[in-house]
C-alpha cells in the first residue's frame, strides 16, 4: 500500500514537471526585414516552421522594411527578457545603441542574413549568412562568360544601404573590372521588390530607346528581375534571348521563368536556414561560446540545366 501511494505521488510529480516544462521552452525574438520578396517570405516560413518543430517560443516581428520598426521590435524583445534575439537587419547602419542595450540586459544577439557595420563585434555573438560579395562575383563571372567579355548592361540594385545590395554590387564590379568591355550604362534601386524592378526597368526602356544596344540585365534579386521581365515583354523585348538575365535568390518563379525561356541564370541564396540559425543559438545557450565572427551559408549557381529539378525541390 505504501509503495502504491509512493508510485501515485511520483506519477503526479512527473506530470507536474512535464506540464511545467513548456514554461522552460526557449523564447527567441526574431526581427525580420519585411516581406518584400519571395525569398524573404520563404526565409520567414523556415524560421517559423522550425521554431514550431523544435518547441521554441518564437516572437516574430515583421518590420515592413522600416528601420525604426525594427529598432522598436528589438527593444520590445529586451523588455520581454527573451533568451536570445535574432536580427535580420534592413540596413547596415544604426545598430550600436540597441545592441549595447541588449548586451547590458545580458541577452545574446545573433545577426542573420544582412550585415551590420558596428565596429564593436562583441555586441553580437556571430553572423549567420551567405557571402553576398561571392554572389556578386558569381553573377559577374557568369555574365562575363555569356557576353564573351563585351557589352552594355543595366543593373537593378537592392535596398539602398543594405548589405545584400552593397556587397553584391562590389563583388560584381570586382569581376567586371577585369572585363573593360562590359559597361553598366544604367543602375538604380528597385528596393528588392517585383514592382520596384518593373518600374525601374520601364524607366530604363524609355531612357535607352527600348534598351537599344543593351545586352543584359543584372538584378540584385529575382523578384526585381521578374518585374523587369514583365516590363521588357510588355515593351515587345525578348528577355532571356536578346537581353540576357542574371539575378540572385533562386525562388520558384525564377525557375519557371527559365523554363519559359525568359530568364537565364540565378545565384541561389538558401532560404531554408531556420535549422542552421537555431542550431547556433541553442549551442551558444547550451555553453558553446566560441563562435567565428561569421558562420557562412554556401551559395551556388543555377540555370536551365537544373531549373526543373530546382523548381521541384522548392515545391513550386
Ligand atoms: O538580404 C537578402 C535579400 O533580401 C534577398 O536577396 C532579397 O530577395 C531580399 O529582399
Amino acid at each position: 500500500m505504501q509503495i502504491l501511494k509512493w508510485l501515485g505521488c511520483a506519477a503526479v510529480g512527473a506530470t507536474m514537471i512535464l506540464a511545467a516544462s513548456s514554461a522552460f521552452a526557449l523564447t527567441i525574438g526574431f526581427s525580420q526585414v519585411g516581406h518584400e520578396s519571395d525569398w524573404r517570405t520563404a526565409f520567414s516560413k523556415s524560421m517559423q516552421d522550425e521554431a514550431k518543430a523544435e518547441g521554441i517560443d518564437l516572437k516574430f516581428s515583421d518590420a515592413n522594411q522600416k528601420e525604426e520598426d525594427q529598432l522598436k521590435a528589438v527593444r520590445s524583445f529586451i523588455s520581454q527578457k527573451v533568451d536570445a534575439i535574432v536580427i535580420a537587419p534592413i540596413v547596415v547602419t544604426g545598430w550600436d545603441q540597441v545592441l549595447k542595450e541588449a548586451k547590458e540586459a545580458n541577452i545574446p544577439v545573433f545577426i542573420v542574413d544582412r550585415d551590420v557595420d558596428t565596429k564593436d563585434k562583441s555586441l553580437f555573438v556571430t553572423r549567420i549568412a551567405a557571402d553576398f560579395n561571392l554572389e556578386g562575383r558569381l553573377a559577374g563571372a557568369w555574365l562575363a562568360a555569356a557576353l564573351k567579355g563585351k557589352g552594355d548592361i543595366v543593373e537593378l540594385q537592392g535596398t539602398v544601404g543594405s548589405a545584400a545590395a552593397e556587397y553584391r554590387k562590389k563583388g560584381f564590379e570586382a569581376v567586371q573590372a577585369l572585363f573593360p568591355g562590359i559597361k553598366t550604362v544604367k543602375s538604380q534601386s528597385g528596393d528588392f521588390t517585383t514592382q520596384g524592378g518593373k518600374e525601374v526597368m520601364e524607366s530604363f526602356i524609355k531612357a535607352t530607346d527600348g534598351l537599344k544596344g543593351i545586352k543584359a540585365v543584372w538584378a540584385h534579386n529575382d523578384n526585381m528581375l521578374l518585374g523587369a521581365i514583365q516590363a521588357m515583354k510588355e515593351a515587345g523585348l525578348k528577355p532571356g534571348k536578346d537581353i540576357l538575365t542574371i539575378s540572385v535568390d533562386g525562388v520558384p518563379d525564377i525557375f519557371k521563368a527559365m523554363i519559359a525561356g525568359d530568364a537565364n541564370t540565378s545565384v541561389e541564396l538558401r532560404s531554408d536556414i531556420g535549422p542552421d540559425i537555431y542550431g547556433v543559438v541553442k549551442a551558444y545557450l547550451g555553453g558553446k561560446k566560441d563562435w567565428p565572427a561569421w558562420v557562412v551559408i554556401p551559395s551556388d549557381v543555377h540555370n536551365i540545366s537544373d531549373a526543373a529539378e530546382m523548381l521541384k525541390k522548392k515545391g513550386g
